[in-house]
């Protein structure tokens, strides 16, 4: 019987299909990144033709690597978790399937229509309204999935991995339909609902949220199950776990005006946003603290294992990018970093350093289980997919803050009458460099995703159906 349709055995046929599509999209995703950043050094890759233009593929990228990686990342992750840690088999074979084709129709859309120009110009909310819709179906669906196999678990507790992951779904719902809220005039054109600062507003909250929500609340879930399982350590504090929680969720949600400091919006917002993510520093900390401290006595194993030199890489870039934040909120040094490569650094420390290094280092221990092999095909290439992945990060974000900081101060500076030192060309000359080391940075990155292709495609060819399928069993005692 295959493990698909036993009853007694956990769906791993739909975490397959999304674990694989993250790799694939991961490198589609991270290739269009190192691209751009190349048309960012040399324009003549515009080629000249409207498809191709950066602003056509920016967006492209952005959401190649959040929806399609980053998604098909928690959307593999948090079935498997929630399968293991209550025990249960996914509620619907049917809709799980549903959510996995009707997701990859989205990315599709995304890849035919950005190009071509059809966006609502909101950011990270660029897809017209047909797609918007077909994405709201299968974001409510996967609420019915993961929400269901909660309810029909065998475990009296819900694990703390899930409310992380219930949160992210159920926000992410609500900020989609709302910013989503829009007036088509015909198939490929549509135009908000809201208008003016309310518009602005609304879509900041939905970016900020969905960066509090879906780039970080989701890929706590995924910390929650995948360092302690694969540090064999239970986590270091379950209570710390909660208050973390709550306090995560009540404070994401305000924090999105810092996006909106010195504009139309009224300055109360502004100080109140700018207050709200000063505070957010501390959950993020909490449950920074609470991944890392999950290690104490296990730190030996970093030593032998890349998988979990990963997953604590990823903490602490996400301590970095949660400390980096709440400062380029207080409206002073807003007055420096907006508009400038700083904000692009601090963006891929928490894109590159936390989201991809999570989701690599989650794939990588689920891999060998999903499709029954004992380990990866080979640990050294993990490993030298660890270094390619750290110094591209590294190389990326060091050359965008020293990019970020000359354009801030490069544009403000003035003559003793008034005008401007510094034409804008020249703050471009001098962000050159800048560009080549973040292409080199971004092309190491996307360079450690292949060996992970190749590492995956060699333990997949070798998995043995019936390990797989005995894998996948549930086993009664200690199953997660
Ligand atoms: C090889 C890896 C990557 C490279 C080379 C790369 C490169 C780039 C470039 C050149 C831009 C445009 C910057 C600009 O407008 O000046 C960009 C924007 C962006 N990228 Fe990446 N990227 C990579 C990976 C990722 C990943 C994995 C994520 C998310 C998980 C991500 C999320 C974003 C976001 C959100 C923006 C928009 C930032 C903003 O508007 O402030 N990138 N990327
Ligand atoms: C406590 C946590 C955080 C705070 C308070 C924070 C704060 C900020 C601030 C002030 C900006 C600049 C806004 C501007 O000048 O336009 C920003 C931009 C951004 N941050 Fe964060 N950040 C945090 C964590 C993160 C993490 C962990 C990630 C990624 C995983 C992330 C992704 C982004 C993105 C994508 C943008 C660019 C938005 C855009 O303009 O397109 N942030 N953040």
């Amino acid at each position: 019987m295959s493990t698909a349709i036993s009853p007694t055995a956990y769906n791993y046929k739909v975490v397959r299909q999304f674990a694989i599509m993250t790799v694939v999209w991961g490198i589609l995703g991270m290739g269009l990144g190192v691209f751009i950043a190349s048309q960012l050094v040399w324009p003549e890759l515009n080629f000249d033709l409207p498809w191709t233009t950066f602003g056509r593929l920016r967006p492209l990228h952005t959401n190649l690597v959040i929806f399609a990686f980053g998604g098909c990342a928690l959307f593999a992750t948090s079935y498997y978790v929630v399968q293991r840690t209550c025990q249960t088999r996914l509620i619907s074979d049917g809709l799980a399937a549903f959510t996995f084709w009707g997701w990859q129709a989205v990315i599709v859309s995304a890849i035919v229509t950005l190009p071509l120009g059809y966006t609502t110009t909101k950011e990270y909310a660029e897809l017209e309204w047909p797609i918007a819709i077909l994405l709201a179906i299968v974001w409510v669906t996967y609420a019915v999935v993961f929400f269901g196999t909660i309810v029909k678990r065998k475990t009296k507790h819900i694990y703390v991995g899930n409310w992380f992951y219930g949160a992210f779904i159920l926000v992410t719902a609500m900020l989609h339909i709302v910013n989503h809220a829009s007036l088509p005039v015909n198939l490929f054109k549509s135009y908000s609902a809201y208008a003016g600062a309310t518009d602005a507003m609304i879509q900041w909250w939905y970016g900020h949220n969905a960066v509090g929500f879906f780039l970080t609340t989701g890929f706590l879930g995924m910390m929650y199950y995948f360092v302690p399982k694969q540090a064999e350590r239970p986590i270091y504090s379950y209570r710390l776990s909660i208050v973390h929680f709550w306090a995560l969720i009540t404070l994401y949600i305000w924090a999105g005006p810092h996006h909106l400091h010195y504009t139309a919006l009224p300055d109360w917002a502004q100080s109140l946003g700018m207050a709200m993510s000063i505070i957010l520093l501390a959950p993020s900390w909490g449950g920074m603290i609470n991944g890392m401290m999950t290690l104490s006595g296990a730190w030996h194993k970093l030593r032998t294992d890349p998988i979990l030199r990963f997953l604590v890489v990823s903490l602490a870039f996400y301590g970095m990018s949660t400390f980096e934040g709440p400062m380029m909120a207080i409206k002073t040094v807003n007055s420096l970093s907006h508009y400038t490569d700083w904000t692009i650094g601090h963006v891929h420390a928490g894109a590159l350093g936390w989201v991809a290094m999570i989701s690599i280092g989650a794939i990588y221990h689920m891999i060998p289980r999903l499709f029954g092999r004992v380990q990866m095909h080979s640990v050294g290439l993990i490993n030298a997919h660890f270094w390619l992945a750290t110094i591209g990060t590294v190389l990326y974000i060091a050359s965008m803050w020293v990019n970020g900081i000359t354009q801030g101060l490069m544009w403000r500076a003035i003559n003793d009458d008034g005008t401007l030192t510094y034409s804008f060309v020249e703050a471009l000359q001098a962000s050159h460099p800048g560009y080549i080391v973040r292409a080199l940075g971004g092309a190491f990155f996307a360079a450690g995703m292949l060996f992970m292709a190749y590492n995956v495609w060699r333990t997949v060819r070798a998995a043995d159906p019936a390990e797989a399928e005995a894998a996948a069993k549930i086993a009664v005692v200690g199953a997660h």
